[in-house]
């Protein structure tokens, strides 16, 4: 029979700091399991990591993992390839403190690992934490870094923590290696900071399923403004010094460009960042127009939470004609440029948005007219960017209504909840497909997107 005197009973059953002594340790555990801290509404585990998830910091050969306990804890993660020794390596990184703007100012601590020097494409099994508690073990797949590697993603907008519809057959895909990456284009949990942001610690354990498994990768929504995107801001951990708000990636032959339309919606947060975040734009789509850039990265892909075109019956932004996001706010000084024709200039081939409740794909449209590759085949050699509206992954607002009369740019619309795959196969060929979570996993649409020339020059 084990007698001791315990420093940190925190950590061994659960429970507050006392003083055990002369006791036997079980014993000690299930009695102080009756203590009223559950009634108080504190987590019991306060060591353990929960939340995790994965992001690809976009330096080739690393992932970064994040996660959250509820006490201040080392912060480390223990590695090994799979199939070799479990844990022979380990990395260290950093927590910060993250405190909640809700009534009850709650505190965690946000941890962030990056792993260095990954073999690429090999599969690793992780689990982090601290000497005081371990989370579950995971795996991953380092990232092909090749131009040539054809990456494969899923991708969605507005997934809740009530009526998550389509994340059961997303964990099984995930679960059954079918996808790279996941891009998740705004909206989270419905929403993050609610109920002093045990919401957002719920959303995220739920997403642990893909998350932990495949890099995450993020732009913010409306749902996340509250208190200035800061459960956002301080949950995820994206490329870039930006607070995860815009930032870019390669993968296989893409470059892909995450931004926030949000800027151009809640000015009180600082008119200043649409500013900045189009300087940055310019400079990044200016970088990846460099010939011998484009040349290995020919596909530039965006992705934004609101879109400029849709034919929802709503009266969001991109039902109008003079949409924010598309050209632009006159109504601010000095006036604030629009993204439609940034991206066009610089040959932005394929736009991802979600914010609609609904799938939509648009013939290549450019300043509100098709520009068809030709009749017959819209997506070869399209003569403007291919937009894809997909915000119907599942959440507490339901589905979206059509407008019965879309415009001429509307090619295919579905209001069933569902997500889109994506594969960039190579230089010149790129594939959509559309899931219909209600019609049980069907491809209710897909295109392939065929460009023998990519840039501005593309559209002449
Ligand atoms: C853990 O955090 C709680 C809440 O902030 C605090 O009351 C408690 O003293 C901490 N426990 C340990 C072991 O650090
Ligand atoms: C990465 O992908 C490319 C293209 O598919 C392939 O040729 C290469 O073998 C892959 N690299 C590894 C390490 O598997
Ligand atoms: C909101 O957050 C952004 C990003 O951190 C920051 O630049 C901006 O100053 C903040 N705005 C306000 C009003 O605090
Ligand atoms: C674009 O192509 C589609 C499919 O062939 C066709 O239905 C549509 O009318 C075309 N639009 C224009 C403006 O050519
Ligand atoms: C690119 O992929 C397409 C579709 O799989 C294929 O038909 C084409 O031959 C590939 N091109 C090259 C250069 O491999
Ligand atoms: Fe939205």
């Amino acid at each position: 029979m084990i007698y001791r005197y315990s420093p940190r009973p925190a950590g061994r059953c659960s429970s507050g700091p006392v003083l055990i002594k002369m006791v036997p340790l079980h014993a000690a555990c299930a009695l102080l399991s009756l203590a009223p801290l559950l009634v108080l509404g504190h987590r019991p585990i306060w060591i353990q990591p929960e939340q995790v998830h994965l992001s690809y910091p976009g330096v080739p050969g690393s992932m970064r993992v994040t996660w959250t306990t509820f006490n201040e804890t080392e912060s480390k993660v223990e590695y090994g390839l799979l199939g070799g020794r479990l844990f022979e390596l380990s990395a260290k990184g950093g927590a910060t403190l993250f405190v909640d703007s809700g009534e009850e100012k709650r505190e965690m601590y946000i941890h962030r690992v990056t792993l260095t020097d990954l073999k690429p494409a090999a599969t690793y099994v992780y689990h982090c934490g601290s000497d005081e508690g371990w989370s579950d073990v995971f795996s991953f797949t380092a990232l092909n870094d090749s131009a040539s590697f054809s990456p494969r993603f899923a991708l969605y907008g507005d997934l809740g923590n009530k009526n998550p519809q389509s994340l059961a057959r997303l964990q099984k895909e995930t679960q059954l290696g079918m996808y790279d990456a996941i891009l998740h284009i705004g909206d989270f949990a419905y929403d993050l900071h609610e109920d002093n942001a045990r919401i957002g610690d719920e959303f995220m354990r739920q997403i642990q399923s893909i998350a932990a498994y495949v890099p995450y990768m993020t732009c913010p929504g409306n749902h996340e403004s509250t208190y200035n995107f800061s459960n956002y801001r301080n949950r995820f951990s994206m490329p870039g010094q930006t607070e995860s708000l815009w930032y870019s990636w390669n993968l296989g032959s893409a470059h892909i460009i995450s931004l926030s339309t949000e800027v151009y919606f809640y000015l009180e947060f600082g008119q200043e960042l649409i500013f900045r975040q189009y300087e940055w734009l310019m400079k990044d789509l200016e970088e990846a127009n460099k010939p011998e850039n484009r040349a290995v990265r020919p596909w530039i892909i965006t992705m934004g939470h609101r879109p400029m075109y849709c034919s929802d019956d709503d009266q969001d932004d991109c039902t109008t004609f003079d949409s924010y996001v598309r050209l632009g706010r006159s109504d601010v000084e000095p006036p604030a440029p629009g993204l439609e024709d940034l991206f066009y200039r610089y040959g932005v081939d394929v736009e991802l948005w979600a914010h609609e409740h609904t799938y939509e794909r648009l013939w290549p449209v450019y300043g509100d007219k098709v520009y068809n590759g030709s009749k017959e085949q819209p997506y070869v050699n399209p003569k403007a960017p291919v937009h894809i509206i997909t915000g119907s992954a599942g959440c507490r607002e339901k589905t979206d209504m059509f407008n019965p009369n879309p415009r001429e740019w509307s090619a295919f619309r579905s209001t069933d909840y569902g997500y889109t795959r994506m594969q960039v196969v190579n230089a010149t060929h790129l594939y959509l497909e559309q899931v219909s979570d209600d019609q049980y996993g069907k491809v209710i649409d897909s295109i392939w997107v065929e460009k023998e020339k990519h840039g501005f020059s593309a559209w002449l």
